[in-house]
């Protein structure tokens, strides 16, 4: 029986992510197969996500590998994915990756698994989901932003859409054309005065929140009428990034807590808003709940960075019912077995997952695989650009194993 794969060699690189910056990425080799991953990098991240780099940025993070894990994890056994993630975080011996940095840990723990999937010859997808995944997600793309995506946008970070078509290439290419739609309207209303792309390829232009919203909502309704299929629309507020003193800060006003958790609700309930990521600041648990509460089953409350896919700040949302949902990014934790413990947690507490992008991305496609591992109701990874397009079309392809 198969049992022990000996790493044979480990090497990390620096790369160039979708903003300019270098990242890095690793190459696992075993005897016969080969993983190599890429991990990106957040703008807006969460307080308690680990350290992508160490203070040295990648570099260091580089010399921090080879002078003090690639000798130890070179003959480790590549099945054993838990054994090997559990000894990375040893090796770099802090709480928050800060002397490997995540990005590396991240980078190791996938190629890891990739490498794996590939001797076993069998998708990476079936490999981390098992023999019973079969369902794919629905794309969730962004298609006005502003916030840290961008310099002149809205204040929420994320306007998203999310064709409900009957298959996954349907959903994706039409996500495009809300995209397109949205572009021309937005053109049209500003004459062609700085409407820009920010980091994810949505539109930016200087429009208020509200505007925006009545723009999303114009161009998913034709869209949808014209192909008969339901467009889902979505927010991510990402609101740490304008809470300061103890209030919420928009382009025109400035909001209370309790005005917040009305105005988050009402993206919900009135405006039509299914998925609602990050409404509220990542330390207020109870005014998350607060909102979770007012939604109720009319969308999904979903949490990034308040959980920071740490399987011990979902535990404490699970208690106080901070979301129904839940954003997962691997590099906010750092390695494959920390995440797939946290997915386990939202699964049997019933929370919709959403498999996520970072802002900075590389043009690797494992979160395409997650995303069906994981039972994923959405992928968000935007609408176009070909690092967003690398993980949208890898569905395409997984999709032809269910047809
Ligand atoms: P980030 O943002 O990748 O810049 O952290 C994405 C998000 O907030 O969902
Ligand atoms: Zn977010």
């Amino acid at each position: 029986m198969l049992s022990h794969i000996p790493i044979a060699d480990i090497r990390a690189r620096k790369v160039i992510d979708s903003r300019g910056n270098f990242t890095v990425e690793a190459t696992v080799d075993l005897e016969y197969s080969t993983g190599i991953c890429s991990s990106p990098s957040g703008a807006s991240t969460g307080a308690t996500e680990m350290q992508a780099f160490p203070k040295g940025g990648p570099d260091e993070s580089i010399k921090f590998f080879e002078k003090n894990l690639k000798n130890k994890l070179i003959g480790f056994n590549s099945l054993d994915q838990q054994g090997l993630d559990t000894l990375i975080r040893e090796l770099d011996g802090s709480e928050y990756l800060s002397n490997l940095g995540g990005n590396m840990a991240t980078a190791i723990s996938v190629a890891n698994a990739k490498a794996v999937a590939q001797a076993l010859d069998i998708p990476l997808y079936r490999y981390v989901g098992g023999m019973f995944s079969r369902s794919l997600p629905k794309p969730m793309g962004n298609v006005i932003g502003g916030g840290r995506h961008s310099r002149n946008g809205t204040t929420i970070q994320e306007f998203l859409v999310s064709t409900q078509g009957k298959t996954f290439m349907e959903s994706a290419y039409l996500n495009t054309r809300v995209h397109r739609r949205i572009g021309e309207l937005l053109s049209d209303k500003l004459k062609g005065v700085s409407v820009g792309v920010g980091d994810e390829r949505a539109w930016t232009a200087s429009i208020d929140d509200l505007e925006a919203v009545e723009i999303i909502k114009q161009a998913t309704k034709e869209l949808s009428n014209e192909h008969k299929v339901k467009i889902l629309m979505g927010v991510d507020f990402a609101a740490t990034e304008f809470f300061k003193d103890g209030k919420y800060h928009y382009k025109k006003e400035v909001k209370s807590r309790d005005q917040q958790i009305d105005f988050a609700a009402s993206f919900t309930n009135e405006l039509g808003f299914y998925f609602n990521e990050d409404p509220i600041e990542d330390t207020d648990f109870e005014g998350f709940a607060e909102v979770t509460k007012k939604v109720g089953k009319k969308g999904v409350i979903v949490g990034d960075d308040i959980y920071t896919t740490n399987p011990k700040r979902l535990k404490k949302g699970i208690e106080l019912k901070s979301t129904s949902g839940i954003l997962i990014k691997v590099n906010q934790i750092g390695t494959l077995s920390s995440t797939v413990e946290t997915v386990k947690l939202a699964t049997e507490a019933g929370m919709s997952r959403t498999v996520s992008h970072r802002s900075g991305e590389t043009t690797d496609d494992f979160i395409a695989h997650l995303s069906v591992a994981f039972g994923a109701e959405f992928i968000k990874t935007g609408t176009i650009g070909g690092e967003r397009l690398a993980k949208l079309n890898e569905l395409i392809r997984i999709e032809e194993d269910f047809l």
